[in-house]
């Protein structure tokens, strides 16, 4: 039923058959195009000053399974849909036909593969199936893991407003940092990382009847890891249920890992999506997008208007540029209601896209890939995507782990154009050549757990008593070099003896849910007297983003801010204005040596500079550590702070050689220092 969107070799190839096929079977395509071309002369008499952007439809739907009264009549039911009570939207959504068959096939099966369309209630509808059919008896848990936070938090807080519960009673969820799950929770949602850390306390998981793997199509690392732990408890644990739900992609290689698995489909329900082309690649996706917004918003009949950026700043960027053109327009235009989504994104900002758009106005949604499976925002017919997303990826070698934005791949370009075609027939507008699709887009994302650090995950397995990683059943296995540099690392930290087992402090810092350095960090602090101030620093490091706020209208006025805050020694004091020599025992594995105006990590030869925002970024001292390693626009270190190169041996005798650090007495240290320096005699 999917019609495959087949183009040409070439652009002129395809133009060519794109003509061909219009003469040929699209009579009305041609009539459609004129249309267009009339509401972008309108739109331009709106917005003389915007530079067009023209886009040709390839007239493919992603899927065309509806005729124009059936789709009428279910935009008019999905309007409905709106005034029904919870229940009754319960009973509309796509799985709820497939209720009892999906029971029996879990109930005969240890190991179910679901597949099924974005928002055809996978994860907000089988814990509740499950738990009406008796799962939960005697106190058992139904677990479902998701890979992002802002989705666990979410549709934890769905289910037990359609159950009626307070969220953290019987319907919790539990994410790092935040355990919002008490005695009585029965349905968890958690992400996978924590389920993952579960283990640790309960290797066979045995307070859970059923598990459910959810948006395993995401391919995280801590997800792939499940798999492989999931599978292994599921042999002796025959009472265990085990759920692999994913969006309609990759379902037989999942089924393929787990024994041939069979899969239960849950027939989609989904509109025909329009797909859109530019004719030339775009050099300014930004501006581009907010073009087509404006563009979609003067010349489209009403609809929600979703749009795919890379991160948190070009979302505000784009929502800025918006506002600014929108009140420029002032009553030329109708209203438009931006708003942004994404991970760090407080929660009731995030709350406010699922509000209903009120009438007259039109919603932009502008959202990082969170929006492309793992939430459903009712209402979007439009989609806008610039065919980007920021990608990890992790230089074994080097130890780099770079973050850099590159174009995303075929299976996402298709999700996000299903994401216009829930509620009734929706425009996909690719923000790229049908060219660029085809030839410049890879066919999936690569699994994380092939371009990421691995440290925390081997120290993890390590103390699940998996001592053989080489052999482990990975779905796809990390880079050889990958593992090793892990393995490598937590011994210099200590946590692996030489025989590559686990030490007693090993265990210790499998503990703590952070990277093994920062938790060797707090550890370590105990002896040097300075446990509270190290903690400090180690959840400030902990902030995904830096705690520094830096809105683009007042960047003059963060960055004196931020001066005021600066102390002597290093970016880890000017979190804190404190120091203490207690976070050279966990990161001196991060060493870099000043080396011709820029610096040279000590293990690696890689050459490295400090990040302009640093306050050690004119100083220059001799020798750094530094909290990581990221490619943007240069091998940069962030988080920097001043070391005296003796304490490297003392705290590391087993890994520094003293001839590594030859030449570290050149330069004084310019204050006093504490216990280590004076043992050392210096
Ligand atoms: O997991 P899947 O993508 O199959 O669907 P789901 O997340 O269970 O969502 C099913 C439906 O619940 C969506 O279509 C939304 O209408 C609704 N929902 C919502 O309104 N608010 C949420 N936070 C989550 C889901
Ligand atoms: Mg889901």
């Amino acid at each position: 039923e999917e019609t495959p969107m087949e183009l040409g070799g070439e652009q002129g190839r395809w133009e060519e058959e794109r003509l061909k096929t219009a003469s040929l079977s699209f009579g009305a395509k041609r009539e459609r195009e004129q249309g267009m071309r009339r509401e972008q002369e309108r739109y331009q008499l709106i917005l003389e000053e915007e530079e067009m952007i023209e886009f040709v439809s390839t007239a493919m739907t992603m899927k065309g399974t509806r005729t124009e009264e059936e789709q009428e009549a279910l935009a008019l039911s999905q309007a409905e849909l709106k005034k029904q009570s919870m229940q009754e939207v319960r009973r509309s959504l796509p799985i709820f036909p497939y209720r009892e068959d999906l029971l029996a096939a879990i109930n005969q099966h240890q190991i179910l593969v679901i597949e099924g369309e974005t928002g055809s209630g996978k994860t907000t509808q089988i814990p509740q199936y499950l738990l009406e059919d008796g799962y939960t008896k005697g106190g058992m848990k139904i677990g479902c893991t998701q890979p992002r936070r802002v989705a666990a938090m979410s549709v934890a807080s769905r289910v037990a407003q359609e159950m009626s519960v307070k969220l953290g009673n019987e319907v919790g969820y539990s994410i790092r940092f935040e355990d919002c799950t008490s005695e009585r929770t029965v349905l968890k949602y958690m992400t996978d990382g924590m389920l993952l850390r579960e283990f640790l306390t309960e290797p066979d998981l045995a307070s859970y009847s059923v598990v459910i793997i959810d948006e395993a199509h995401e391919r995280t690392l801590h997800t792939d890891i499940l798999f492989g732990l999931i599978k292994d408890i599921a042999r002796f644990r025959s009472d265990l249920k085990v759920l692999v739900a994913s969006a309609t992609l990759d379902t037989e290689r999942f089924s393929c890992f787990f024994d041939d698995a069979p899969v239960f489909r849950i027939p989609g329900r989904r509109f025909p999506v329009d797909i859109f082309y530019t004719k030339a690649p775009e050099a300014d996706y930004l501006e581009a997008c907010v073009v087509s917004v404006l563009q979609i918003h003067v010349t489209q009949p009403t609809g929600d208007v979703l749009v795919f950026l890379t991160g948190q700043e070009e979302i505000e960027t784009c929502c800025e540029l918006l506002q600014e053109r929108c009140r420029r327009l002032g009553s030329k235009i109708a209203e438009l209601l931006v708003l942004p989504i994404y991970a760090n994104l407080p929660s009731d900002m995030q709350a406010k896209i699922f509000n209903p758009t009120p009438p007259g106005a039109r919603k932009v949604v502008v959202a990082t890939n969170i929006a492309e499976t793992s939430l459903t925002i009712d209402g979007i017919i439009y989609v806008i995507d610039p065919g980007f997303c920021k990608q990890k990826s992790y230089n074994a070698r080097t130890g780099m782990e770079s973050l850099i934005v590159t174009p995303c791949s075929r299976a996402s370009a298709n999700q996000r154009a299903g994401r216009a075609g829930r509620v009734a027939a929706g425009k996909c507008f690719r923000l790229y050549t049908a060219w660029a699709f085809k030839h410049e887009m890879e066919e999936t994302t690569v699994p994380e757990i092939q371009r990421t650090n691995l440290g925390n995950v081997v120290l993890l397995l390590k103390s699940l008593g998996i001592n053989d990683l080489i052999h482990f059943d990975f779905m796809d296995p990390p880079p050889h070099e990958t593992l090793v540099l892990a393995l490598e690392q937590l011994y210099a930290l200590g946590a692996l003896n030489h025989l590559g087992e686990l030490t007693k402090l090993g265990r210790r810092m499998a503990e703590l849910p952070v990277d093994p350095m920062l938790s060797k960090m707090v550890l370590a602090s105990e002896q040097y007297k300075c446990s509270e101030e190290v903690l400090t620093i180690a959840a400030m490091l902990s902030v995904n983003n830096s705690i520094f706020y830096r809105p683009k209208d007042k960047v003059v006025h963060a960055d004196n801010a931020r001066m005021n805050f600066v102390v002597p020694g290093g970016d880890h004091l000017v979190l804190l204005n404190v120091y203490t020599q207690g976070v050279t025992a966990g990161y001196f594995y991060h060493t870099a040596r000043l080396n011709k105006g820029g610096y040279k990590t000590v293990k690696h030869q890689q050459t490295v500079y400090v990040h302009p925002n640093s306050s050690l970024f004119e100083e220059q001292p001799r020798w750094l550590i530094y909290h990581e390693l990221v490619f943007t626009t240069k091998e940069f270190m962030r988080q920097v702070i001043e070391i005296d190169s003796g304490w490297l041996l003392e705290v590391a005798p087993h890994y520094y050689k003293s001839k590594e650090l030859e030449d570290s007495s050149s330069k004084k240290m310019p204050r006093k220092q504490g216990k280590a320096k004076e043992e050392l005699g210096q």
